[in-house]
């Protein structure tokens, strides 16, 4: 979710509106803002994307100069308007991310206080909290502080008071708030995105940190209710639209920035003089690391996968990934010294910044690779390596997810040379290997009509099986995981030797197989289990080089036949026709491509 606050002299509502452009990828099932008009607190808020929002608005605008708004993406109840935030009473009015733990108990204990509920949500229970301190005399900051101490769980807050217009409070515990400094009006937000075409003067809060906002400055103060100070910094974001161009969708035309983006991460992590990996200096030795754990979500976590892969085959580190939201809970004892990786396009994601929390509290040095610079994971880092894929707004990662493999994979290099894994000429090799697939993957952009062709099978189908074997098996899950998440088409990545144990009771005619099949050492093997998918009549269609395409052309329903690159950053260059043809089903099935169902682009909750 996403939240935005402003106290100034100027209209707020059409500020608070364009903020929530800027967060729409936290979140779009509903979105709401409440304005102070001549002391009364009134607010609009509309189910579905912030357009409706938008025209709420103009059918019944809102004056007022200070407010706060909100985009959700729902956890507790539906994602109707009467779940929508802005929550609160006359008095008070709240938004919110994250989770209040024991709202079930404090809401029995306001009820029986005598307060009216009038939703479900955890986020009333807060505004109920302070409307009754309200009504007990206390000012709003005693209010809203005394609140604070009751709440469990992980939140951000700001809230606007009746008869109040200049004052927002806000609240840091587990989930992001930042406070932005202009020329006589404030704001808070999420984060420095929203706040950027205001100012690009920022203060971050600390967790337990509570704040205190008027027109002109902004008093902080820590869990124990001790006055503070928080550096105000200079942020680097510009509020610099983000545009479609000619393309269709953001996904569309983030898909085509694969090589740029590649090409920008590469550059910062290899000296053009020698073509050696030249990382930015890390506060560890890789030669002393006796073990890295990989934690992430999503597509950054196949990205991990992948890098888990390249650090075992390339440094001989023993290497461990798992899904951020078991990693957190599995309480796996690390070694000393050990290196705690987190991968992350937005750098906020919840588990995975709980999972690099703890990382911190088991003595592991702790590097991330993020996309956002000034994002919390960065913050709580000792070291990052920034993915350079610039804005990405698609909710479906793209090009993040290659300029993570791009990292991980320079990574791996580096740490190789550190421990004596590999000659100085293999490096060179390797790393021209990396340096053409920028070109590489340009020429797979262009392979539209064979992926069209592939795509309008797709769409007829119920379930699609991604198989791939060693580096590639991370691809075939991402390969799947996009085609779930944008054309809403049931697909499951698998091992390809594993298929035989389960997922192969499923082929049929009707069940598309996908191959991910480069040439380099695993290829017989999964020739093999093709050709066992082909035996029981599945369609099988391969993505190959020319020579392995030519070996599987018996079996080989279809074949789209890329650039020979070197195994080692296949992965990298087959990940592009994977999205692309996930892109191109979810475009004849005419989905929503850029904001897909139930889906949020950064989940900061649990
Ligand atoms: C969400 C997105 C995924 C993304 C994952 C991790 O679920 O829909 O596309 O891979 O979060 O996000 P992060 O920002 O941590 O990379």
């Amino acid at each position: 979710c996403g939240i935005i606050g402003v106290i100034g002299t100027r209209p707020a509502a059409p500020r608070l509106l364009e903020a929530l452009g800027r967060l729409e990828y936290r979140g779009y099932d509903s979105a709401g803002i409440a304005t102070l008009v001549n002391g009364r607190i009134e607010r609009r808020r509309a189910e579905g994307k912030l357009g409706n929002l938008s025209a709420v608005l103009e059918r019944m605008p809102l004056s007022g100069t200070t407010g706060i708004g909100h985009t959700r993406w729902a956890t507790h109840g539906a994602p109707t308007e009467g779940n929508a935030h802005p929550h609160g009473t006359a008095r008070v009015s709240v938004v919110h991310n994250g989770i209040i733990e024991n709202h079930a108990e404090l809401r029995a204990e306001l009820e029986a206080a005598g307060q009216e509920f009038s939703t479900e949500t955890d986020t009333e229970t807060v505004a109920q909290l302070i409307d009754l301190n309200l009504r007990h005399g206390m000012d709003p900051v005693d209010a809203a502080s005394a609140a604070f101490r009751r709440l469990e769980g992980a939140y951000a807050l700001a809230m606007v008071f009746a008869g109040h217009a200049d004052l927002i409070v806000g609240a840091q515990h587990g989930a992001p708030l930042a406070v932005g400094f202009g020329e006589d009006e404030m704001f808070v937000g999420s984060d420095a995105l929203a706040l950027a075409p205001f100012t690009r003067r920022i203060a971050y809060m600390r967790d337990g940190d509570w704040t205190v906002i008027n027109r002109s400055s902004a008093r902080f103060l820590d869990a124990k209710g001790n006055h503070v100070a928080r550096d105000v910094k200079l942020t680097k974001l510009t509020g610099a639209a983000i545009g479609k161009g000619n393309f269709r969708h953001f996904m569309e035309k983030e898909l085509h920035e694969h090589p740029v983006v590649i090409g920008d991460t590469l550059r910062r992590m290899v000296d053009p003089s020698t073509r050696g990996i030249a990382l930015p200096e890390l506060p560890f030795d890789f030669a002393r690391i006796p073990r890295i754990t990989i934690s992430a979500c999503g597509s950054a976590f196949y990205a991990g996968l992948t890098g888990r892969w390249w650090f075992e085959a390339i440094a001989r580190i023993p290497t461990d990934g798992d899904v951020a939201s078991e990693f957190r809970y599995r309480t796996p004892p690390l070694p000393d010294g050990g290196l705690g990786l987190l991968v992350s396009q937005s750098g906020e994601t919840a588990d995975t910044l709980a999972a690099l929390r703890y990382m911190r509290e088991q003595g592991q040095h702790v590097l991330s690779i993020v996309n956002v610079p000034e994002s919390s994971m960065a913050r709580e880092s000792e070291a990052v390596l920034e993915t350079m894929a610039g804005p990405e707004i698609g909710v479906a990662s793209t090009k993040a997810f290659t300029a993570q493999l791009v990292v991980l994979a320079c990574l791996a290099l580096a740490a190789a040379r550190a421990r004596g894994t590999i000659g100085a000429a293999e490096e060179a090799a390797l790393t021209g290997a990396l340096l053409e697939v920028p070109g590489r993957a340009a020429d797979v952009l262009e392979k539209d009509e064979a992926l069209q062709a592939i795509a309008a099978r797709l769409v007829q189908a119920r379930d699609v099986l991604y198989l791939g074997r060693g580096n590639c098996f991370p691809i075939a899950l991402e390969g799947a995981l996009k085609l779930k998440e944008i054309s809403y088409i049931h697909a499951e990545g698998y091992a390809a030797g594993e298929m035989k144990h389960g997922p192969i009771a499923l082929i049929d005619p009707t069940v598309p197989v996908i191959a991910v099949a480069p040439s380099g050492p695993l290829f017989e093997k999964t020739a093999s289990n093709l050709q066992e998918a082909a035996a029981r009549g599945g369609q099988v269609i391969v993505f190959s080089d020319a020579a392995g395409a030519a070996k599987l052309k018996g079996i080989a329903t279809e074949t789209v036949v890329l650039p020979d690159v070197d195994p080692f950053v296949a992965p990298i260059l087959y990940a592009v026709p994977m999205q692309l043809l996930a892109y191109l089903v979810a475009v004849l099935k005419g989905t929503d491509v850029d904001q897909p169902r139930n889906l949020a682009k950064s989940v900061t909750v649990e």
